[in-house]
């Protein structure tokens, strides 16, 4: 790498430390205090989600792989020679393998992801397994901008957005999202998209509180972070995680509980802390099949196939543009 692109990562770097620190002010500020999901995934953060997916109470990775292989061939169909695909939050990449073995034809696969190391490694495995196969990983953090590289603008475009990660957003938030994707592809481009379903609270609670704790530690992972980027903040042993499933709203929602009235002292900003007091860290909006293909027609894109499991844990949707 040369001096300037070192350059350029430390100021990227800069620029998000400064953001960080600026959504934490803001998040403590609030009545219900929050911080965004997004900052979960430093490298740590991303060890910690590949770990939760293969628990056997987090059902969503299992399920939804199992989905995608039994369709592959009807999912990838009718994929232009030329197209591309482009997955958004594409992580380690797992899910990735089924749809390049189904089409084998693809010109290039864009992985956009905001860790860098999971891109790195991902890109890695992607490029050994797949030699002929144009890999073209961007850091970015997609949930704000969907960047995809110029010079592949001109290709049919299957997007791949799986996980269930579009249950981050509140609905407003992804029918923008959704909205944005549509104008940065073009007519008949595809988005096969994964989301999670509304079912019975309990499997939903043990899939976001399990018995070995990895959730828990990938919720107080977010408050590490911040220790470790600003200097000691939090006591990780004042918080503890929770989950809660939020009917109203079909949501789980995540927090981490002071299990004390405690004072924070951050970047010259007082927050106090009632004991018993949360910080909102994650929702995670789960739809009924025709819920989520409402929100996608109010983000003008079309609902195709839909696919799903037979206990209906999961689904995965086809939408296109015109
Ligand atoms: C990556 C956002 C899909 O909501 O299930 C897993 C993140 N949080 N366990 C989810 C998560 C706690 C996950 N998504």
């Amino acid at each position: 790498m040369t001096d300037s692109a070192f350059a350029h990562d430390r100021i990227a770097l800069a620029t998000e430390t400064d953001a960080f620190e600026r959504d934490i002010i803001e998040g403590l500020s609030r009545r219900q205090k929050t911080i965004p999901s997004r900052y979960f995934y430093d490298d740590a953060g991303s060890e910690l989600f590949e770990k939760i997916t293969e628990l056997s109470e987090y059902y969503p990775t299992r399920v939804e792989t199992s989905i995608l292989l039994r369709h592959a061939a009807e999912i990838t169909d009718g994929i232009a020679d030329d197209g591309i695909l482009v997955e958004l939050g594409s992580g380690s990449s797992s899910k990735t393998e089924i749809l390049l073995d189904a089409a084998p034809c693809l010109a290039a696969y864009v992985a956009i992801d905001v860790s860098p190391g999971a891109l790195a490694e991902a890109a890695l495995r992607i490029r050994t397994r797949y030699p002929t196969l144009e890999v073209r990983p961007v850091h970015s953090d997609f949930m704000q901008s969907i960047p995809v590289p110029h010079d592949l603008a001109r290709h049919r475009k299957l997007g791949f957005f799986p996980g269930s990660t579009i249950g981050n957003f509140e609905h407003d938030q992804a029918v923008k999202f959704l909205n944005d994707l549509r104008h940065a592809f073009s007519n008949g481009d595809r988005l096969i998209i994964g989301t999670d379903m509304i079912k019975d609270e309990d499997v939903l609670l043990r899939a976001y509180d399990d018995s070995a704790g990895v959730t828990a530690a990938f919720n107080l992972n977010l408050l590490a972070r911040i220790n470790q980027t600003y200097g000691r903040t939090f006591d990780l042993d004042t918080f503890r995680h929770r989950a809660v499933f939020n009917r109203d709203r079909a949501r789980i929602e995540m927090h981490l509980v002071s299990t004390e009235a405690q004072v924070i002292r951050f970047r010259g900003h007082i927050f106090r802390f009632d004991r018993g007091e949360t910080i909102h860290t994650e929702s995670s909006h789960k739809y009924t099949l025709e819920s989520f293909r409402e929100l996608a027609r109010r983000a003008g894109w079309h609902p195709r196939s839909t696919w799903t499991d037979d206990k209906a844990l999961f689904s995965v949707h086809e939408l296109v543009i015109g």
